[in-house]
This record gives structure tokens, C-alpha cells and sequence, in this order.
């Protein structure tokens, strides 16, 4: 709509990020009947402008749950002029169950079944050991399966 679009016409990328953000939290709490935060944006790539007027669908799947955090891989669609749905970006986020308090909270695994979600789910790790070791969470050298990819 007018109100959500930059100067081009296109989605307004902050527009996208939000709506990625309530999709994917929607999954993180019916994964782990918790409340959940938004922990940490991993990765956003905006592939293709969507213009204005575009219909989007926009799906969020939890690829990895560990043990209080989840990744969440989000996949958004737009219909093209035949109603055909195209990919038009992708993006991860790490979300965090959490008690009333606040504090993270165990939650219940994840079993992948297609074998894009078991390529989803093996990767997570290393992406998780990235995120914490440029959040400076984590030290380097301890990013063991993040390191074996280089070696
Ligand atoms: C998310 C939050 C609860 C985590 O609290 P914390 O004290 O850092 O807790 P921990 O260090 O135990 O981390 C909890 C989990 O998050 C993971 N985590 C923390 N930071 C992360 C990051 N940058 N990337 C990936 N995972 C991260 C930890 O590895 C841990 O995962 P695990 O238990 O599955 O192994 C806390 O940072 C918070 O409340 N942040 C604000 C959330 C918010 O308001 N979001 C909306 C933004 S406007």
C-alpha cells in the first residue's frame, strides 16, 4: 500500500523486516508454546523489489530449535501478473523462548523431514556459532563446526 513503499514504489525494505518479524515470531511461539524475542536478524537478502500493489506471502518455518533459541528461516513470495508465486527474498532470524520473567526457557526440539529442512537443519549450527561469534558472544576458536568449513 502508498503508506508502506520508498521513493521507487517498491516495499519499503523496513516494511519487510517487520512483517518477517511477526511471521516468524508466530512460528518460534507455536514451536515452543512460549513467549519468544527476537534475538538476532542473521541474514536478510532482498532479491527483487516487490512494487506496489503486489500481493505477498510471506512463510516461516523454525529450521533449528537448541536449547532455549531457534532459527527461523523465512521465505517471502509475491504473486506475479499470472498469479504465479515467485521467490522474492529470504531471510533468518534466531529467536529466544522466554519466561514471564524474561528469562530463556528450554524448549522441545525440532525433527527435519524434507531434505531441504534437513540441509536447513544441519547448517544452523554453524550459522548460530557465526551469529554469537560476531556478537562477540562467542570466541573464534571455540566455533568448531563454523571453522571446519574452511579447513
Ligand atoms: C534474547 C535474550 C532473552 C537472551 O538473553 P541472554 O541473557 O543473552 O541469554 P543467553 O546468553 O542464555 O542466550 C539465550 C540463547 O540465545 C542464543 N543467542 C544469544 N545471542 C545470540 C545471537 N546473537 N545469535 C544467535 N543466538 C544467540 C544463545 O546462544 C542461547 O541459545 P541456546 O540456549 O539455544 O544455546 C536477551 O538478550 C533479550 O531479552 N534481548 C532483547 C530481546 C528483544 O527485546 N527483542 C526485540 C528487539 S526490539
Amino acid at each position: 500500500m502508498p503508506g508502506e513503499t520508498n521513493a521507487l514504489n517498491n516495499l519499503f525494505g523496513g516494511e519487510l523486516l517487520a512483517r518477517m518479524d511477526r511471521a516468524a515470531s508466530i512460528s518460534a511461539k507455536r514451536h515452543s508454546e512460549e513467549i519468544v524475542v527476537t534475538s538476532s536478524v542473521n541474514h536478510v537478502s532482498f532479491g527483487k523489489p516487490i512494487p506496489i500493489g503486489t500481493t505477498v506471502t510471506i512463510e516461516a518455518k523454525v529450521s533449528r530449535a537448541f536449547t532455549t533459541s531457534m532459527e527461523v528461516f523465512i521465505d517471502v513470495w509475491i504473486d506475479d501478473d499470472n498469479g504465479k508465486k515467485i521467490k522474492a527474498n529470504e531471510a533468518i532470524y534466531t529467536f529466544v523462548a522466554v519466561d514471564s520473567n524474561g528469562r530463556p526457557t528450554k524448549i522441545d526440539k525440532v525433527i527435519p523431514e524434507s531434505e531441504e529442512e534437513k540441509k536447513r537443519y544441519e547448517a544452523a549450527l554453524r550459522r548460530k556459532q557465526l551469529s554469537l561469534v560476531l556478537a562477540g558472544k562467542m570466541k573464534a576458536s571455540d566455533a568448531t563446526e563454523l571453522k571446519a568449513l574452511f579447513s
